[in-house]
């Protein structure tokens, strides 16, 4: 059996560090943008099992190139193809808010399951879906946790006094899997979103902040109007410091002064999407989801 590994022009160090990882070659897909916006892709040659690693951060274009390769490599005679999203897109809208509105996690998901054999993500949001493979019918799909990695990464460096804090009841299960792992207290909050860029956050746990440290932990910054919001209410309620960390950051880089001006120390993210934050590799939670496609 053969295995090799291609990914899209973003992300291509992590890509490569995941090959290198896990023994096999990795090699760029090439992406041709005409006149007109439409795009050319050009593939390796095909190798049996091919991963396919696509950080989907600003998700549009990436989408129409993996229909465009997953074509070219099939016809190749690529038999298993493997996508590795460290970022799944267009999951937060899991269900139609409003009447007409598309349910973007399910066509989104069933398109990607037309494509590929197996999907592999990391901290994928969830919320109102019990288990990823509902989501991505008839093939395989791993939703991984960036919680291990990020807790390794801490352990040691944290004052045992720390709160970590979700903004809302949907960060729960990263939270209590954090706090666990460092053995902290931890709470969420509840958020009221009253449009891209405007939430409300409230704590009932607020006298439990008070002079200690607060670690905000979130799956997605966006617009950053979550984090912002949060630190407000947390220095508010007397936090001794405010430090964040997220594992998608899909941020403008320039949001960073303006988190610092909400009183975030620091802001550090997973390399599920290439960013100034990045802080935490996901090289060996990948590799040991995908060990098995290349050494059988
Ligand atoms: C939503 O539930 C997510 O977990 C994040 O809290 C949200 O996507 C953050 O978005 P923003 O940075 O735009 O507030």
């Amino acid at each position: 059996m053969t295995a090799a590994l291609q990914h899209l022009p973003a992300g291509s160090d992590d890509a490569q560090r995941l090959a290198v990882t896990l023994g096999i070659a990795a090699h760029a897909i090439a992406v041709h943008r005409f006149p007109d916006s439409e795009l050319r892709v050009t593939v390796a040659p095909a190798t049996e099992t091919t991963i396919l690693y696509a950080p989907l951060d600003q998700p549009n274009d990436k989408l129409v190139t993996l229909i465009l390769a997953a074509e070219a490599l099939r016809r190749g005679g690529a038999r298993r193809l493997v996508l590795v999203a460290p970022y799944l897109c267009y999951m937060r809208q899991d269900t139609a808010f409003a009447p007409g509105q598309a349910i973007s996690q399910k066509a989104i998901c069933a398109l990607l399951a037309r494509l590929v054999d197996r999907v592999v993500t990391v901290d994928a949001h969830l919320h109102r879906t019990a288990r990823i493979g509902d989501v991505f019918p008839g093939i395989e799909a791993d939703n991984l946790s960036a919680m291990p990695a990020i807790a390794d990464a801490l352990r040691g460096t944290v004052d045992p006094q720390t709160v970590v804090v979700g903004p809302d009841a949907e960060s729960r299960a990263w939270v209590t899997a954090l706090a666990g792992l460092l053995q902290l207290d931890s709470t969420v909050g509840h958020k009221h979103r009253h449009g891209d860029q405007s939430v409300d956050i409230a704590f009932e746990a607020a006298e439990r902040l008070r002079g200690r440290p607060a670690l905000l932990v979130d799956d997605i910054v966006s617009s950053g109007a979550t984090l912002t919001a949060c630190a407000k209410i947390l220095r508010t309620c007397g936090a001794a410091r405010i430090d964040a960390m997220i594992t998608h950051a899909l941020f403008p880089p320039e949001l960073l002064v303006h988190f610092s001006q909400a009183g975030i120390e620091s802001v550090r993210s997973t390399t599920s999407v290439p960013h100034p934050t990045n802080a935490i590799r996901l090289d060996d939670v990948l590799a040991q989801a995908l060990r098995w496609e290349v050494h059988p």
